[in-house]
């Protein structure tokens, strides 16, 4: 590849590096305020949803921008666990899965799967609905045969959260347990244009279908300076060992201009209410030893690169302390994200298909100028 010219490098110091600041579309779903650091479901803020509501009632309001009706919640709840199941054929997939396997690399697999066999509903709700019901089921699925243990069928009688921890446990999970899966799937839910969401109103624009569309979201959650950046910052725990090895480990991380993860973020510059509410979940639980030992490092890294680098934790700086608190493995951390978010991913590709315009931006040419195609017998060796 040839090196970038000076000329060039000016020239792309003066686009929008990574489409920063670019408002690529004019939304009605989630507002967030890097400001004040806080987030916002159809004007909803994320911290009173998280306390009052759940993860259903979310997912409606997401999708419909008005919180349900009594009965309306109760048909839509229903209409969800009814719509659990997998299809026979992606199971059978499923079954071939090398228990090695990338977890969300099997996701996306499933996910393709289920644009070839799942029952298409007539409306864009039926789809969405029946994706959103089957991604803990599909999660929860691709855990177990991991595993190397069968997986369980969904039950109609419970909520999501609670259904979709017991398929991954294989036994119901206690209240507490099921309460903070429903906040953290609600956490979850949406979050603006991040890359998933963005990747997904590209294809939807297209007029691909809406499980291409959002198959094109679950791809773009794989990397770790997006969705992937949990598992890393359970890593980073390992690595660090206790709370007296967090300066070094600091240290050592800044001397190699490397990216510590779980921190910083493309809107939320100071911090932001998601964290704050999983550090204080984080806080409330942690009940053993080593549960207590490892949020003090977390606690201890936040302070740190707070003072030396005035840079904050991301979402996905507590979430995989909670989640290993519901004794969810780091390889599924990614899957678990992906289904929490797919509810508003969903409200998204629906968004876009309701003012459509193709997305299609510009690229400034920087290569060589028109040539003459030279026959290979005549060219001469450039080394
Ligand atoms: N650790 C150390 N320094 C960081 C950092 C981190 N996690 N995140 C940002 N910075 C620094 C950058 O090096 C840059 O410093 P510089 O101006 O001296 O070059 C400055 O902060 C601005 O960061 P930038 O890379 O321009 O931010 P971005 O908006 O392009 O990237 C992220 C945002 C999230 C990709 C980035 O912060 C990151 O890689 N974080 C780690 C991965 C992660 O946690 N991802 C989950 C996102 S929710």
């Amino acid at each position: 590849m040839a090196a970038r010219t000076e000329a060039q490098k000016d020239r792309k110091e003066s686009q929008s590096s990574g489409l920063q600041g670019v408002v690529v579309a004019s939304t009605a779903i989630t507002r967030i305020d890097p400001v004040e650091g806080r987030v916002y479901f159809r004007g909803y803020e994320i911290d009173e949803l998280v306390t009052k509501s759940n993860y259903e009632e979310v997912i409606f309001l997401l999708w419909h921008g008005r919180l349900p009706t009594k009965d309306e919640l109760a048909s839509f709840s229903q209409r969800m666990a009814q719509s659990r199941d997998l299809p026979s054929q992606v199971l059978s997939i499923l079954r071939e899965l090398p228990p090695d396997c990338n977890a969300i690399d099997a996701v996306s697999l499933g996910v393709s799967a289920l644009g070839l066999f799942d029952r298409r509903g007539k409306t864009f709700e039926d789809n969405a609905v029946s994706i959103s019901a089957k991604m803990g089921t599909l999660v929860a699925a691709i855990s177990r045969t991991k595993l190397g243990v069968a997986p369980i069928p969904p039950r109609t009688d419970l909520n999501y959260a609670t259904d979709f921890l017991r398929m991954l446990k294989g036994k119901e999970p206690s209240e507490a347990d099921a309460k903070l899966m429903d906040g953290m799937l609600i956490l979850h839910a949406d979050h603006e244009m991040t890359v998933s969401t963005f990747a997904a109103r590209v294809v939807a624009s297209t007029l691909a279908d809406v499980y291409s569309a959002f198959g094109a979201a679950v791809e773009a959650f794989k990397g770790p300076l997006h969705a992937g950046a949990s598992e890393a910052v359970v890593e980073m725990l390992d690595e660090i060992g206790g709370p007296m090895g967090v300066e070094t480990y600091l240290e050592a991380k800044f001397a190699r201009k490397e990216k510590v993860m779980g921190f910083g973020h493309r809107i939320f510059r100071a911090g932001n209410h998601i964290t704050a509410i999983m550090r204080d979940y984080s806080e409330k639980l942690a009940a053993t030893d080593y549960e207590k030992k490892r949020l003090a490092i977390l606690v201890n890294v936040e302070r740190l690169m707070v003072e030396k680098k005035k840079i904050y934790p991301n979402m996905d700086y507590y979430s995989g302390l909670l989640f290993q608190h519901l004794g969810i493995p780091g390889f599924l951390f990614v899957p678990v994200f992906a289904a929490g978010r797919t509810p508003g991913i969903l409200a998204h590709i629906n968004e876009q298909l309701s003012d459509n315009r193709l997305i299609r931006p510009s690229a400034e040419y920087v290569g060589s100028g028109a040539r003459s195609y030279v026959p290979i017998s005549q060219r001469q060796s450039t080394g």
